[in-house]
């Protein structure tokens, strides 16, 4: 059969409200055409993140009814520990709420002031974290990386040559490497499984200990199985196995390829180490055998672990952003490619050419989705990363103008979809007539989330 089914059933329904055009363009007003203002309720379709927004298995609510939530060795602590310890291989799994504070303890306890530390790509709160300890977040991705239509099929690789010239001249100040896998800020694109190995004997080489920043880590493992030579006969869950095996540790955002809604994990091999993150964790997170998380989460989360790595889940995962894909490409519309696993980029540069940085493309687009279909996305371009120069109060561009629409786990069927696939065909239709935007407002930092708009022709 050529139609790839969603390998679920549908237990339990969660109505989305409709509204009209009238309504949504009064709604975008009020929220300042900033799609993080608006109520979640009068959102249809949200692919604004892929994080903590999937929706769990009956196998994992029924798991939850069985959480021990002792304060000190809950039976949920020690199943949840089992299941990590059987995907990773590390000894010592420290729980915490969510994937940042498991950066925040670990960069506390190994980062400097002046230290570097290199990654493929460091996702924001990676980079805050490090930038925190007054130290340097460095990003080697390869070339292709960065460039939308560049076709490579690991774009998430780190560059090896760059790495071993930066660990030459720098490895003194070098405390940890991190390879972010799948790589978020570059696409949601894989990282090969010989890149994470050379890489890892790079670091080790210089005895440096390596991380990955694991939160997409299943996705990254099928894509090893369906790109990499020698991995197509192997299951997941020993291609995941591997990847874990040429690091020291892992942090681990779990609300994405956990399959839970909160949720977290430190794991590492160094018990020096995990004895020091233990008594931070203490201090902000809680004990060390629940971490923030009720015993009921580690239950979920237990399961979830094993659920990712199912491989008809996993094939339909990565079908669909490349669903979408194919469809935009048809239709004459620019994205990130190939796509890759969570999220489709759309290339908002190319999609409203007659529109300059300084209106903002992206943040055009994020409005006109949700004007047309009630869909919201979010803009990765000159709102999230532009800087405002400090001598003349101009807007300096981002490298990129992109709009990315990320995919909850499980939550979406084909015909929201494909809903989706028309409102931006819908906007594309109009392109020439739209126009930018003005910031009228802005917070000093992180403005993204809370900036303020208004339409340039009013
Ligand atoms: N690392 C990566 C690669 C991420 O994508 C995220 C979160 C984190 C770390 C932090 O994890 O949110 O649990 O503290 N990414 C979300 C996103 C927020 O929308 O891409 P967290």
């Amino acid at each position: 059969m050529q139609t790839l089914i969603e390998p679920f059933r549908i237990k339990m329904v969660e109505p989305i409200r409709q509204t009209s055009a009238a309504q949504r363009a009064k709604i975008l007003e009020a929220a300042f055409y900033n799609p993080f203002l608006i109520h979640a309720d009068d959102i249809l379709i949200d692919f604004l993140t892929d994080s903590g927004t999937g929706a769990m298995s009956d196998r994992q609510w029924a798991a939850m009814m069985v959480g021990d939530e002792s304060y000190a060795g809950s039976k949920s602590f020690y199943k949840f520990e089992a299941a990590v310890k059987k995907i990773t291989g590390f000894e010592h799994i420290i729980p915490t709420h969510q994937g940042r504070a498991a950066e925040r303890i670990l960069f506390s306890i190994m980062v400097k002031p002046g230290q570097i530390v290199p990654n493929n790509t460091h996702f924001d709160t990676t980079r805050a974290n490090v930038e925190y300890n007054r130290a340097e977040a460095r990003d080697l991705v390869i070339p292709e990386g960065k460039v939308p239509a560049a076709i490579h099929p690991f774009k998430g690789n780190m560059d090896l040559d760059k790495l071993k010239a930066l660990l030459e001249e720098h490895h003194a100040t070098i405390p940890l490497g991190m390879m972010t896998v799948t790589n978020n800020s570059g696409g949601g694109q894989p990282v090969s499984m010989d890149n994470i190995r050379q890489a890892g004997a790079l670091f080790r080489s210089y005895k440096i200990p390596f991380f990955l920043d694991a939160c997409r880590f299943a996705e990254n493992a099928y894509f090893i199985k369906l790109r990499e030579k020698d991995y197509a006969d192997k299951s997941v869950t020993v291609i995941a196995r591997e990847m874990f095996s040429h690091a020291d540790g892992c942090t681990m955002s779990a609300k994405k390829d956990g399959m839970v809604n909160i949720g977290g994990f430190l794991a590492l091999n160094d018990g020096q180490l995990a004895v020091q993150a233990r008594n931070l964790l203490i201090l902000t997170e809680g004990f060390p055998s629940y971490g923030g998380l009720a015993g009921r989460d580690l239950e979920a989360l237990a399961v979830g672990l094993e659920e990712v790595l199912h491989e008809d889940y996993l094939k339909y995962r990565l079908r669909t952003a490349e669903y979408m894909g194919e469809r935009l490409l048809a239709a004459g519309i620019e994205i990130i490619r190939p796509t890759g696993g969570h999220a489709v980029y759309i290339d908002a540069k190319q999609f409203y050419p007659h529109i300059p940085p300084d209106q903002f493309p992206g943040q055009v687009l994020v409005c006109e989705l949700y004007k047309l279909g009630g869909i919201r996305g979010v803009e990765i371009g000159s709102v999230m990363f532009g800087k405002k120069d400090p001598a003349t109060g101009q807007s300096l561009a981002a490298d990129m103008e992109l709009v990315r629409l990320a995919f909850p786990r499980r939550m979406y069927t084909q015909s929201h979809f494909d809903f989706a696939i028309e409102t931006i065909k819908a906007a594309f239709a109009k392109r020439e007539t739209t126009r930018g935007l003005r910031i009228t407002w802005e917070p000093p930092f992180l403005r993204h989330f809370t900036a303020q708009f208004a339409p340039l022709d009013s």
